[in-house]
């Protein structure tokens, strides 16, 4: 076996984003014990930051270990139990992947679709909702990796409000990128990853919990399914208590530390802006190439383009020359975090007019 030297590649696919030395430094620290004072320090930090990035004021506001999909599952299987009703906007892979795994929270689903690349309209939701008061959760994604659509959540959140029935979304690939306000848009439960605009890599899902569903998590009649994503448990270890539940994942705590503390010096504002205006160049070079985008005009994600190439049938061998050749690589193409900057747009345009037949 040799030594590890993986490439240097430009990640402009849809996520992991390319992570800055800043953060790989500090995940080559020291490993400490999960329950020293000076790490229990740190996850405090963390938690802080963590809210400031969400915008909200929820004392439950943490990063559950594992991938943005463990994210997914700990809003999940914390909010339904068997014969909970669950409404699932699904116009995408991961709307489709919540209403799968509300499904097997044993929950009944009901879907609520739009065409692949469109947003689920607010008020056709919002009459859904109406028909099932008793729904426990109303479940969408902020930004939907699968077409690059930009779901619009303030409507939703203030309709939900007013209702026993708690708004959870998915926000892996909205945060850090474009607005997310938790607290002022009536979101109970937000999750995202670190792998994406946050320029950690993939690893641990910042979660947060409104009290309206910490008081329904309390009023569970079952226990939760899964053991290792019980919020009533891990919020023992993550809040005062600091009671034992699993080992936490030490280097990839100290990264998101790291990578938190790069966004506030940035500014989320100026993170936000910057990812706007570089998608902005990136949108009219591509344009000029001749892509055309799947997502609908209006609500297309900066940090997510999903497009189609000028001529059918050239992204497989486009992709893996990209690859092979510039090591640049594409899916859809991602401008997230560290990857989002002018220089990188430049030298991806500058491949694909070279490579474009
Ligand atoms: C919108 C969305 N939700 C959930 C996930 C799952 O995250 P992960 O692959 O980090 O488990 C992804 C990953 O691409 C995503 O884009």
């Amino acid at each position: 076996m040799d030594e590890l030297h993986p490439k240097e590649r430009l990640l402009m696919g849809p996520g992991p984003s390319n992570v800055g030395s800043r953060v790989l430094r500090a995940m080559s620290t020291p490993v400490v014990g999960h329950l020293d004072p000076e790490f229990c320090r740190l996850m405090d930090d963390v938690c802080a930051m963590l809210r400031d990035l969400f915008k909200t004021a929820n004392r439950l506001t943490f990063p559950v270990s594992g991938t943005g999909s463990a994210g997914m599952e700990a809003a999940l299987v914390n909010t339904l139990e068997p014969g909970d009703t669950a409404v699932i906007g699904a116009s995408g892979v991961f709307g489709q992947r919540l209403a799968d795994t509300a499904g097997r929270c044993g929950a009944t689903v009901v879907t609520v679709d739009a065409p692949w690349g469109e947003p689920i309209e607010p008020a056709v939701l919002i009459e859904i909702l109406k028909k099932y008061p008793q729904a426990k959760i109303c479940a969408v994604v902020h930004a939907e990796t699968s077409t690059g659509a930009w779901q619009p959540l303030e409507e939703i959140g203030a309709y939900l409000k007013n209702t026993k029935t708690l708004f959870v979304v998915d926000a892996v690939t909205s945060l850090g990128g474009v607005p997310v306000e938790v607290d002022a848009w009536g979101v109970d439960v937000c999750y995202s990853g670190t792998q994406k605009c946050l320029s950690v890599p993939p690893g641990l899902a910042p979660i947060t919990f409104s009290g309206k569903a910490e008081e329904a998590i309390d009023a569970r009649r079952t226990k939760v399914q899964s053991w290792y994503l019980d919020v009533g448990m891990l919020r023992k270890y993550w809040g005062g208590e600091r009671l034992y539940h699993h080992t936490a994942p030490i280097s990839m705590i100290y990264a998101l530390y790291e990578g938190l503390r790069i966004i506030f010096e940035e500014g989320l504002e100026a993170r936000i802006k910057r990812h706007a205006e570089v998608s902005r160049e990136l949108g009219i070079g591509l344009a000029d190439l001749g892509f055309t985008w799947f997502a609908r005009q209006g609500y297309r994600l900066p940090q997510l383009n999903a497009v189609y190439p000028p001529q059918p049938g050239i992204v497989e061998p486009l992709r893996k020359k990209l690859l092979a050749e510039y090591s640049i690589e594409i899916w859809r193409i991602g401008l997230m975090g560290e990857t989002c900057r002018l220089a990188n747009v430049a030298v991806l345009l500058d491949a694909l007019r070279r490579e474009l037949p």
